[in-house]
């Protein structure tokens, strides 16, 4: 970063910030209740508890007092309950050890229950107009797209470098909560997550090297931190002439309320998936093996098998449906996964309906 890049931040959170209502106070106790509040939580879900909360506990002894059921009213909702609970703990501990009184450097405020590093930096800056950045993901894509940094943002160093870079860029007068808080609506409205960003719409584009390069869509690199299980599915292929038995997953979970060829957990042998087959209600005339799939979700990835499996003629059943490809096609959705299999039958997954079939 350079001092261009904080003035044209500052200026353009000068006309563009966002009237929030923890902006208007520079109430310690209440920019740490918002901070709280705003952790893993979107502005406009804080914006019904916040004034609520500080109504009925408008102090950091109201807090420490506050009866459990109290307390938990009060953040009914809103999710995460422990930092509620931290932030009574901290209370105490407040009462107990800084006469009541917040304190108001970064490093005493992360001795307290619940507050790390980027809420220990926003509070000071903003309630105590500390030099601290508050660097959190929004931070960092913003700051690695400008910089045009391509290592893992999730690596520490990556959040050092950023953190020198920005106090490098002040040449001593700056605002920190101003510059803090505008990190956090350039982020929201302009330099987006998962969406392309705005960048006709940048006060610092002109620098940003990301821009420059096009490298938009590949900062931030988040790595590849996310662990996926790997499930091995058997999937059973039961075929009733020319019809295909389908079913309806559970209302919750994975895929939830989607149509599937009936699959079960497991690498499943030729007999066994017959045993599964006729579990369901169906006779069993001919199976055959057919390729090997595979599907990556989020989380998971299903190293998927298959068997198509020839029954005898079948009648209605509530557990199974049998329907003819063209009408699977046109009335069941079908999850992505199931592609390669459903293609073998002519079924064709994520075709957009046209009006006049629906
Ligand atoms: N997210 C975290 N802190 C915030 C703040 N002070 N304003 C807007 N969004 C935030």
């Amino acid at each position: 970063m350079d001092p261009e890049f904080v003035k044209a931040l500052l200026d353009w959170y000068g006309e563009n910030a966002r009237d929030l209502p923890w902006r208007r106070t520079r109430d310690p106790y209440a920019v740490w209740v918002s901070e709280i509040m705003l952790q893993q939580t979107r502005v406009e879900a804080v914006m019904g508890y916040y004034a609520r909360f500080l109504e009925a506990l408008p102090d950091i002894e109201a807090l420490a007092g506050c009866p459990e059921d109290r307390l938990m009213k009060l953040w009914e909702g809103l999710g995460y309950y422990s930092r509620v609970r931290n932030m009574q703990k901290a209370a105490g501990q407040i009462l107990a050890d800084y006469s009541g009184k917040m304190p108001g450097s970064a490093a005493e405020l992360r001795k307290l229950a619940g507050i790390g590093e980027y809420t220990a930096g926003a509070i000071a800056s903003i309630a105590f107009g500390q030099r601290e950045p508050a660097i959190d993901g929004n931070v960092l894509r913003v700051s690695a797209r400008y910089l045009g940094i391509r290592e893992d943002v999730t690596r520490p160093a990556v959040k050092k470098t950023v953190r020198e870079a920005l106090l490098a860029s002040d040449e001593g007068n700056t605002d920190w909560g101003s510059l803090n808080q505008a990190f956090m609506d350039l982020s929201a409205a302009v330099c987006l997550v998962n969406r392309p960003p705005l960048c006709e719409a940048c006060p610092v584009a002109e620098g940003c090297q990301a821009t420059a390069l096009g490298l938009t869509d590949r900062i931030p690199n988040r790595g590849d931190k996310l662990s996926r299980r790997v499930e091995a599915r058997t999937v059973l292929l039961l075929l009733d002439g020319t019809r295909i038995a389908i079913r309806r997953r559970p209302d919750k979970g994975l895929l939830a309320g989607l149509y599937e060829f009936p699959s079960i957990a497991g690498k499943l042998a030729p007999d066994e998936a017959v045993r599964e087959a006729e579990r369901l209600g169906v006779t069993a005339l001919r199976v055959k093996a057919l390729p090997a799939a595979r599907h990556v979700f989020t989380h998971l990835t299903w190293e998927m098998q298959a068997y198509e499996i020839k029954t005898a003629p079948q009648g209605e059943d509530d557990k199974l449906i049998f329907a003819e490809p063209s009408v699977i096609e046109q009335r069941y959705p079908l999850p992505g996964a199931l592609e390669a299999y459903a293609a073998l039958y002519g079924i064709r997954i994520g075709r957009r309906i046209k009006e006049e079939d629906t």
